[in-house]
């Protein structure tokens, strides 16, 4: 949208700001931020460093605050909401919001071009094909430079008023030169998206809360206009596409922009406006055979776009033939979706099975008809906690509509109420653990059931489990089933029975021939000297996981110092919150747990720190986060680099963090870190140069 002289311009003012800030006026500051916005969130080029744009940024806040008379509605300051919106008022479209009309083969779409053919009276038809983009589509209303409102889709004809939660978006521009396009007033049409990677660390950070998590993107952006605190929407890193021009004014004398006379065009004008359109990633496309050729093979990208596209939309290009062709009540005779293979499907929820795991926490498990989706049967998907089932209203015999988007595990999206023939049963949470019957116990604050009876015999075997799982003690060649079995047989009762087996009758059980039973005590004698933190992560502390294990013992000598740190001393260990010392200062407190550490020691296993912690490597002290996707290295092995320079890697961006290293897709971690401001954010060759560098 700026032109090379126009980006020289704003970056001599930024340089010479920085360099030496002196008195710059409001209105250059702000065109000047707005200018870093736009490279930053729609161009993907930014060209000044986070810490740089702050800089630029607190400069407009102090000048506002003196001068609030001058705080304009379209300043970059405005984007973050003041005010609670507490109901959403429903208002009008400008033109009725319609859908599209489905196509599922080729032969729809050749049905699709035959029609429009007869209709416009032509031989061969040009179109412009774009991503189907997974959201929820808004509508947003520009008048006199300024974004006046934005709304929901709503039934079509009026939605809900979202103008604040809109506001937070950052590639959704709150002012554009409307009167340089000979425009008065104009109403475009879009879809707001959660990226893949926004998706991945939203669902995250509500596991961390031991909140639900959401079922796919599309879910996520659609709750998120219905916030009712614009500043929650503005933590979620929304993205929004926008793909139509439904309706415009020209100026008194003004005539139509040459470039709106195609659908490709208007993309290209609402790129050249500060818009993020489809404009890179739309093609021009003749005639319907090329059309559904083309459809084929994208749908094979699908999985590596950084968002998610249920289909590709098929546009006529010529604008005049959409004014000719019109439209139904329903949808528009120049456009068709194309729709992708569905990732969705409906079973029917037959039984729900409770799951007690190694904290005592209880999970309801649904047990469904088995049913194909994305070339994966499934029969069984977690349904989380008691608040899910009322929230989802889910009932024993319902249909339920199960998503697997991507990668992400299935989840329920919803039951089918319409459906239900009135003997379907409610879900009854037990009240006593399904496996030893202690009352199950709820803290205060949290959404899940524990049974709290230590010897539960589940949270023994998923904890003998853990212990031996492969980030932990990593004894291969055990597996589940065969913990499962030992402990029926009364082989294995507890963590150090392990190091304890009667191989003699092992080897007499069915399965366990010479050679297997041989791998086994290889791999249990082996895990004797296993490094400190996996011991540590291996006791299966609530909150520890494998980096949190990693810190603390690289303060300890030997395993049992940590029954004399106090809840603040191991505060101040990186990585280390109130939660975090809490839970390990109560465990390393209760006699039971000392007793096991110890007899796991009269065992043989390693409680001594051995590792060779390069204290004095040149990255000491510092503290590394990797985030997104990295092109060269694997993520463990990178980790592992900075680790042998003595670095250490944190598992969250904190202020103890030094370096944040961001791949491709990086996302809520990346703008925690920017808020922080003291973090240096690099690059994944900066990285490597810098660990290279290190001696
Ligand atoms: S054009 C009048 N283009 O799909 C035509 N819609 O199933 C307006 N969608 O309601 C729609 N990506 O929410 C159009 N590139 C795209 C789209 C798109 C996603 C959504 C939109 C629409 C729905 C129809």
């Amino acid at each position: 949208m700026y032109n090379k002289a126009q980006i020289q311009q704003f970056q001599t003012i930024t340089k010479e700001f920085l360099q030496n800030p002196h008195d710059i006026d409001l209105e250059t500051l702000r065109k000047v931020l707005k200018f870093h916005e736009y490279q930053y969130y729609v161009a993907a080029a930014p060209l000044i460093s986070d810490y740089e744009y702050d800089v630029l940024y607190q400069q407009l806040v102090a000048l506002e605050a003196a001068s609030p008379l001058l705080i304009t509605k379209d300043s970059p300051s405005q984007r973050v909401g003041n005010s609670l919106n507490n109901a959403f008022e429903t208002v009008p479209h400008l033109v009725p919001m319609l859908s599209l009309e489905n196509s599922y083969n080729a032969e729809d779409l050749i049905d699709f071009d035959r029609k429009a053919k007869e209709g416009a009276g032509v031989e061969m038809i040009t179109y412009c094909v774009e991503p189907k983009f997974d959201g929820a589509s808004i509508s947003l209303i520009y008048e006199n430079d300024l974004l006046v409102r934005a709304c929901t889709r709503g039934d079509g004809i009026a939605g809900d008023d979202i103008t604040q939660n809109i506001k937070q978006i950052k590639s959704i521009p709150l002012s554009i030169p409307l009167s340089h396009y000979g425009i008065q007033q104009l109403e475009i049409r879009g879809e707001v998206i959660m990226s893949k990677k926004a998706f991945h660390d939203f669902n995250e950070r509500l596991k961390e809360k031991n909140i639900a998590t959401l079922a796919n993107p599309r879910n996520a952006a659609a709750g998120s206009l219905r916030m009712k605190d614009p500043k929650e929407v503005a933590d979620r890193n929304l993205d929004a596409f926008i793909y139509n021009i439904s309706f415009f004014n020209l100026l008194p004398g003004a005539t139509l922009p040459e470039l709106l006379t195609t659908h490709s065009g208007s993309l290209e004008l609402l790129w050249n406006m500060g818009f993020r359109s489809p404009q890179k990633e739309k093609r021009i496309i003749n005639g319907i055979d090329n059309v559904v050729e083309f459809c084929n093979s994208f749908e094979l990208e699908r999985d590596q776009l950084p968002y998610e596209i249920d289909g590709l939309v098929i546009k006529i290009n010529d604008m005049a033939l959409h004014e000719k062709l019109g439209m139904t009540s329903h949808h528009p005779r120049w456009a068709i979706a194309y729709k992708f293979k569905a990732r969705q499907a409906t079973t029917i929820l037959e039984s729900v099975e409770f799951q007690v795991g190694r904290t005592g926490a209880v999970t309801p498990v649904a047990k469904l008809q088995p049913v194909a989706i994305g070339g994966v049967t499934v029969s069984s998907i977690s349904i989380h906690n008691e608040e899910y089932i009322r929230e989802k209203d889910l009932r024993l015999g319902d249909t339920v509509l199960i998503e697997r988007a991507g990668d992400v595990i299935p989840q329920i999206v919803q039951s089918i109420p319409a459906l239900r023939k009135g003997t379907e049963k409610t879900i009854e949470f037990p009240t006593n653990c399904p496996v030893c019957d202690a009352l199950l116990e709820k803290e205060e604050a949290e959404a899940v059931w524990r049974c709290n009876n230590p010897l539960c015999t589940a949270q023994i075997v998923e904890r003998i489990i853990h212990f031996v799982s492969k980030d932990a003690m990593d004894i291969k060649s055990f597996g589940d089933a065969n913990i499962r079995k030992f402990y029926e047989l009364g082989l294995l009762k507890s963590v150090p029975d392990i190091y304890t087996l009667d191989f003699e009758k092992i080897s007499t059980l069915e399965g366990f021939g010479k050679k297997s039973v041989e791998n086994l005590i290889t791999a249990i004698d082996a895990s004797k000297k296993q490094p400190l933190y996996r011991l540590l992560y291996a006791l299966g502390i609530r909150f520890v996981g494998e980096t949190t294990a990693k810190t603390v013992a690289s303060h300890l000598n030997h395993l049992l110092d940590l029954k004399d740190f106090s809840e603040e001393q191991l505060q101040s260990f990186d990585d280390v919150g109130v939660k975090v010392a809490k839970s390990i200062y109560h465990f390393f407190h209760e006699a039971q747990n000392i007793q096991l550490i110890q007899q796991l020691e009269s065992l043989g296993l390693n409680l001594i720190q051995t590792e060779i912690l390069s204290k004095d490597g040149s990255l000491s002290g510092l503290n590394f986060l990797f985030t997104g996707t990295l092109n060269k290295l694997k993520r463990s092995d990178a980790e592992g680099m900075a680790e042998a320079k003595g670095g250490h890697i944190l598992s969250g961006v904190s202020s103890k963090l030094h370096y944040l290293i961001v791949g491709e897709d990086a996302g809520s971690k990346l703008e925690k870190a920017k808020k922080i401001g003291t973090i240096k954010i690099i690059t994944e060759d900066e990285f490597i140069a810098l660990v290279e560098g290190a001696n």
